[in-house]
């Protein structure tokens, strides 16, 4: 699969153009522009621009070394290439198969003007949808060993007080476990990526990166007005990144949308990528699960061992049986094995991972769960201690292979900064969960799963950097507040939540939110937890928030109280041909379609923040030639989320590409559409 080449000769003749001041390469569509340069003083640079308006003023590029000189100022362009590339890739599994990879790349070519030449690369791809670039260190004399002490890297933006920011805080003890700020630019200290921008003009931003591999993740560090530098997560002994020459970085990633609604179609990250290295992974199985998780968060069963342990034989055998009955694919069990007794949270070192507790019967378990159709998802908690998960991995992968579970659910719980890890002596040290050792250990677990046809669910994971390319058998992740913060959350997610994410956290990759809690006044109306949505937008997360696998995450006992909204998390898929964000606004509202991988149905998921609206919805994106008939599940007239969460209307109704859907949804409303083709 190719496209014809386009735009290389006219990238060319812009370049010798604009040689005396640098490099200059556009988009495909001559949309976005970025120029590199040196600017004062020998500083390398670069710029963008979208529809001939400047978006980034120059910003920094450059690196500094723990021994060796910097790579900072001093430096002329010696020379650039481009080329222009267009090619299409498959995605095993995804929110969307076909994937069109068109950009013009430039390449230029720094060293130093003075003393022993020092020399790096600068590799820049510019999408339709956005650019990147990365640095690429040659080997040369004095760089075989390279401590990199910090990435000069800026994304500048305009100091406007009218550009408005969605970000969570970088470098604090939660990881990415925070409610997202709406502000300006001048709120922000650090902050994680991705990180959403809207500009004055209304176009859209996303900073972030891609491929985070043999590197730090690096938090935005909101150094004056309106700079930001990428601040790399340092490793125990202050370093950041441990390397030798020659060495690539991620790429530095900056997504760019006429709208909010368009940054979330971005292809960018995945582009942006290593193809598979895993060769066949047909064994990697998107899909739905069940389990004994939530549970636990709202206090009715413990993981610990005791009179309400939660993962016992029998209890796992009633999942079983209802993820059986109902066409999951997946039972997870937590708790399982020995270790969590007492302060879980700070003993991780207790966690044995080849070790179920008595009354789990893990081989009749998994063995039950075979004979109905199901598989057990495996679940290593590993409260931070990565030292005694690493010595325990290789084992702990085999007993699961052995026993045909398929996934496991991977956990970090613990601050951030309190990773542990021996040393080559034994001393624990304590790293970041989004430092190189981490970095590391993902790709470590990843490779060990893979030997064993086992793909991997983490939580408390290392941000997002589109690695499912490459490993597809990363299927999954957290990284953000998830439903369980609705069980005990100080505070419970509040409505815009859900709002935000698809502009922040989810241009990232999928995420394992665990949507599905119908029972969603557990502790009454007024009570302190709750989840704050009305029951069709909890349905429509489905499809809003995009993961290979989603938990139906509430208890058997309560989706038999609510049948109608269980029928469509029976029904709605997980695995996408096509995915087209409809309509939206940070933080206010969105509408998503998505088309069922390997069918003609579509799933169009649409939700609202706190306030209640009228979406308009056109269904252009059906096939103009066909018919079929939509299954709307919508708020009904008294729906609230405070006052009515369960005021449901289903009704069916034919519709064709000609039509458009008039959504009314509730405070806290939404709705989930299942448009299924007739003829
Ligand atoms: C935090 C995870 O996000 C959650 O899903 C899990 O139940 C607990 N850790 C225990 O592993
Ligand atoms: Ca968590």
């Amino acid at each position: 699969m190719s496209f014809a080449p386009c735009c290389a000769g006219l990238l060319l003749t812009m370049l010798s153009a604009a040689a005396a001041q640098g490099a200059v390469v556009r988009s495909p569509d001559g949309r976005i522009e970025v120029t590199v340069d040196v600017g004062e003083r020998g500083a390398p640079q670069y710029s963008a621009s979208y529809r001939g308006v400047e978006i980034m003023p120059a910003g920094a590029l450059g690196l500094r070394f723990r021994t060796q000189p910097a790579f900072d100022r001093g430096f002329r362009v010696t020379g650039s290439s481009s080329s222009s590339h267009d090619s299409a890739w498959e995605q095993p599994w995804g929110e969307r198969r076909l994937m069109r990879d068109r950009h013009n790349e430039l390449v230029v070519q720094f060293a130093s003007a003075e003393g022993p030449t020092r020399r790096f690369d600068l590799r820049l791809r510019v999408f339709d949808d956005g650019f990147g670039f990365r640095y690429e260190v040659p080997a040369q004399p004095g760089y075989d060993a390279v401590d990199i002490m910090e990435e000069l890297t800026e994304f500048r933006l305009e100091d406007d007080p009218k550009t408005m920011a969605w970000w969570i805080p970088g470098r604090r003890w939660n990881r990415y476990e925070y409610l997202y700020n709406t502000t300006g630019l001048d709120a922000i200290q650090m902050a994680h990526t991705p990180m959403t921008v809207r500009l004055a003009s209304g176009v859209h931003l996303s900073l972030h990166e891609a491929a985070l591999v043999e590197y730090a993740a690096y938090v935005l560090d909101h150094r004056r007005p309106g700079v930001f530098r990428t601040s790399l997560t340092p490793w125990s002994d202050g370093i950041r990144v441990k390397t030798r020459a020659p060495f690539k970085t991620p790429w530095r990633t900056v997504q760019v949308a006429p709208n909010a609604a368009s940054l979330i179609d971005s292809t960018l990250i995945l582009n942006l990528n290593e193809p598979n290295v895993l060769g066949d992974v047909s064994w990697v199985e998107p899909g739905k699960y069940v389990g004994i998780w939530w549970a636990m968060h709202i206090g009715q069963a413990t993981w610990e061992s005791g009179p309400k342990h939660g993962a016992t034989t029998a209890e796992t055998k009633r999942y079983i049986d209802f993820a059986g009955a109902n066409g999951f694919k997946g039972v997870l069990a937590e708790g399982w094995n020995v270790g969590w007794d007492g302060d879980w949270f700070h003993n991780g070192s207790q966690f044995r991972f080849t070790e179920p507790y008595p009354d789990f019967d893990l081989k009749a378990v998994s063995r039950y769960a075979l004979d109905h159709g199901t598989r057990l998802v495996g679940h290593h908690e590993t409260s931070a201690d990565v030292g005694n998960y690493e010595a325990q991995m290789e084992a702990a992968f085999d007993l699961y292979e052995s026993l045909g579970v398929r996934q496991v659910k991977t956990g970090y719980v613990g601050d951030a900064g309190d990773i542990r890890r021996p040393d080559a002596s034994g001393v624990v040290l304590n790293e970041w969960h989004d430092g190189q050792f981490m970095v590391g250990h993902h790709i470590r677990v990843l490779q060990e799963a893979a030997k064993r046809k086992i793909s991997i669910n983490t939580h408390e994971p290392v941000k997002d950097t589109g690695l499912r390319r490459t490993y597809p058998n990363w299927l999954t992740r957290e990284g953000a507040r998830g439903q369980e913060y609705n069980a005990w959350g100080k505070p419970v997610n509040p409505p815009e939540h859900v709002a935000i994410l698809p502009f922040t956290r989810m241009l990232a990759g999928p995420m394992d939110y665990t949507p599905g809690i119908v029972d969603l006044a557990f502790e009454g109306l007024d009570g302190k937890h709750r989840v704050p949505h009305t029951l069709a937008k909890e349905l429509s997360l489905y499809v809003v928030l995009y993961s290979p696998v989603q938990m139906a995450a509430d208890l058997p006992e309560n989706y038999e109280k609510h049948p109608q909204a269980f029928q469509f998390i029976k029904d709605v898929p997980v695995d996408w041909d096509e995915s087209v964000a409809l309509t939206g606004e940070v933080g206010d509202f969105v509408a998503i379609a998505r088309k069922q991988r390997g069918t003609s149905d579509w799933f169009v998921g649409a939700l609202t923040d706190e306030h209640p609206r009228q979406l308009t919805v056109k269904l252009d994106f059906l096939d103009p030639k066909a018919s079929y008939v939509a299954e709307i599940y919508r708020d009904g007239p008294e729906a609230d989320w405070k006052t009515r969460p369960y005021d449901l209307v289903v009704e069916r109704r034919p519709v064709t590409s000609a039509d458009t859907l008039d959504l009314r949804l509730a405070a806290s409303g939404g709705a989930a559409i299942r448009i299924q083709r007739t003829h």
